[in-house]
């Protein structure tokens, strides 16, 4: 059964670092599913120093008697680049940047810092840190100053810290919608076309993905449980929940910039629409292809959080994904002309997230087998026209769904290095993303869809 999860006030989500412009009525309405939680009355930030200690989190070799490895300090500090969030505010990059937008020093400014740093309102902190320690365990795990000495009793249980304020980053949906807030943006977070052009790059995010580049500082355990989870096929989970989430969060933040002050925001296209190069007619796939659905030349609505997503979708609820495939199509029809009706637009994307949203908790406790893994990446591999023809963000969403699914698949199972290359195949032709080609990104994905079928 899907799981409808409470309709909370459009600020919750958040409780982290809300500047006041992000408490504009017109924002609030479009805000309507947050798994985040509402950090508790009185919850305050005390800094990644809390949690230094080598006999807290910050040993150097990681332990395996205890619940937790105890060495995440140590890992955050040296190797993920969270801890240099800060830090990147400083370069010239940034800088030139924020010279483009006229906002004074970046590092400075809330519209850099929501995103970069633990920069949350006065009142809420409980002891003072530096915002130069970046994106810090706080800014993932939520205000410490409740749970942190409950925390470490040996009774201590999982639920309860979460009604304390941590963040219950165990629940796949609730971790994917944490990384969102940053990593595509959330009501008064945003990387909008403005500061790509400054400078900015483009967010584009994968939970299974990104948690291996990370690294994770973490091993995957159930609630309140000292054994890892075994199952082999975590990794596909994983990367379904983000998916699903994904879709509702990017739905979320188009009805948000429908009803903005700039519409259309470049961000919500996709981007090779604009940034290729002319080619001579006869060499234009583009113009072979048409321009279905859209008045030629309009950039398309980017479906990238969709096209490979449906897959699965399809798979775990065939109504709900037709309901979702509806949905999407009016959203696109209607994302992709230039002057829609804004409002009408705005509730297709509404529409689209609570459907995507009624998946989540289906897709989180869905069965995932060698079978499905397996048929889930031919569906991908095989439905090749209509996800190169979306677009370069399209196929690159289907290139990282393939490499997530393959290297779960072959924990369990032996290596086939024809399938391997023809995934590296699809790399190389992301290299140079202004230079994409549908056809020929299809024909590779015909390459790795021939190699499943062989093996
Ligand atoms: C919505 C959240 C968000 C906001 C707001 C934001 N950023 Fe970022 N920024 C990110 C994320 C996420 C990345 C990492 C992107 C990636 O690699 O996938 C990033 C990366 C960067 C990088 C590249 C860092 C590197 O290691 O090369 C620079 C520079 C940067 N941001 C500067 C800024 C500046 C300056 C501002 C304010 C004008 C700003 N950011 C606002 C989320 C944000
Ligand atoms: C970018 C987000 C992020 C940051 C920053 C971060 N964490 Fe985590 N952390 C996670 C996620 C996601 C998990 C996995 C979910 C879980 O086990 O709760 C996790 C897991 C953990 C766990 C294991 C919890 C358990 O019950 O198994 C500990 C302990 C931890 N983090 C401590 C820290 C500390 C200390 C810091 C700061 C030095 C930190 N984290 C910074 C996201 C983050
Ligand atoms: C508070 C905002 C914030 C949150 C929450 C957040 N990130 Fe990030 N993340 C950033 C910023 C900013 C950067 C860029 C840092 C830099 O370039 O130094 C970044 C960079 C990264 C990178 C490096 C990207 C690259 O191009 O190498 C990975 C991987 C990443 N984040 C994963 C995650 C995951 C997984 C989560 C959730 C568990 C998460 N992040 C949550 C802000 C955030
Ligand atoms: C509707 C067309 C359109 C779309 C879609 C679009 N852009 Fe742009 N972009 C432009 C225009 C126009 C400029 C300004 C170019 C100029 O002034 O020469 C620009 C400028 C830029 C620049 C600075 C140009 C440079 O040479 O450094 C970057 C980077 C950029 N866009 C990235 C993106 C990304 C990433 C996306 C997708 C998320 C995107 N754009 C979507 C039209 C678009």
């Amino acid at each position: 059964m899907p799981v409808v999860r409470s309709l909370l006030p459009a600020l919750v989500l958040l409780s982290v670092a809300v500047p006041a412009f992000a408490q504009s009525p017109i924002l609030a309405a479009t805000l309507q599913e947050s798994a985040l939680p509402v950090a508790p009355q009185g919850a305050k930030y005390l800094g990644p120093g809390s949690c230094a200690a080598a006999a807290c989190h910050g040993g150097i070799q990681a332990r395996d008697a205890t619940k937790v490895l105890q060495n995440e300090y140590s890992t955050w500090i040296v190797q993920d680049r969270h801890a240099r969030a800060y830090n990147v505010l400083l370069q010239p990059t940034a800088r030139r940047m924020a010279q483009i937008l006229n906002i004074g020093a970046p590092e400075k400014s809330q519209k850099c810092l929501v995103c970069h740093a633990l920069a949350v309102p006065d009142a809420q902190i409980g002891r003072p840190f530096d915002l130069s320690e970046g994106v810090s365990c706080e800014s993932c795990h939520g205000p410490s100053s409740l749970w942190l000495g409950p925390h470490v009793e040996a009774t201590a249980r999982h639920a309860d810290m979460v009604k304390l304020g941590l963040v219950d980053n165990k629940d796949l949906i609730v971790r994917a919608e944490k990384c969102l807030t940053c990593h595509l943006g959330a009501p008064g977070m945003q990387v909008d076309h403005a500061m790509l052009a400054a400078g900015h790059p483009d967010l584009t995010f994968e939970l299974d993905s990104f948690s291996s580049i990370e690294p994770p500082h973490w091993v995957e355990r159930a609630p309140d449980q000292k054994q890892p989870i075994a199952d082999p096929l975590f990794g596909v989970r994983i990367w379904s929940v983000g998916q699903a989430v994904q879709l509702r969060e990017s739905m979320l933040r188009l009805a948000r910039d429908v009803r903005g002050p700039v519409w259309p925001e470049y961000t919500e296209m996709d981007c090779y629409a604009c940034h290729h190069s002319l080619t001579k007619p006869e060499d234009s796939w583009r113009q072979a292809a048409g321009y279905s659905g859209r008045r030629p030349g309009n950039p398309p609505y980017n479906m990238a959080r969709y096209v490979v997503f449906r897959h699965f979708a399809k798979s775990v609820d065939p109504s709900a994904a037709a309901e979702l495939d509806r949905d999407l199509s009016e959203v696109y029809a209607l994302a992709s002309d230039l002057q829609p009706d804004r409002a009408r637009l705005a509730s297709a994307a509404d529409t689209a997230a609570r459907a995507a949203s009624m998946l989540e908790g289906e897709v989180r406790s869905a069965a995932y087998d060698a079978a499905r893994t397996s048929a889930l990446m031919s569906a991908i591999a095989g439905d090749a026209d209509a996800i190169s023809f979306s677009g370069e963000r399209s196929a690159e969403q289907a290139t990282m769904a393939l490499d997530s699914l393959y290297i779960a698949e072959t924990k369990q199972s032996a290596p086939q290095p024809a399938v391997r290359s023809a995934i590296d195949g699809l790399y190389k032709m992301l290299e140079n993303p202004s230079a994409y080609n549908a056809p020929a990104f299809a024909a590779q994905m015909h390459r790795v869809r021939d190699a499943l079928g062989s093996s």
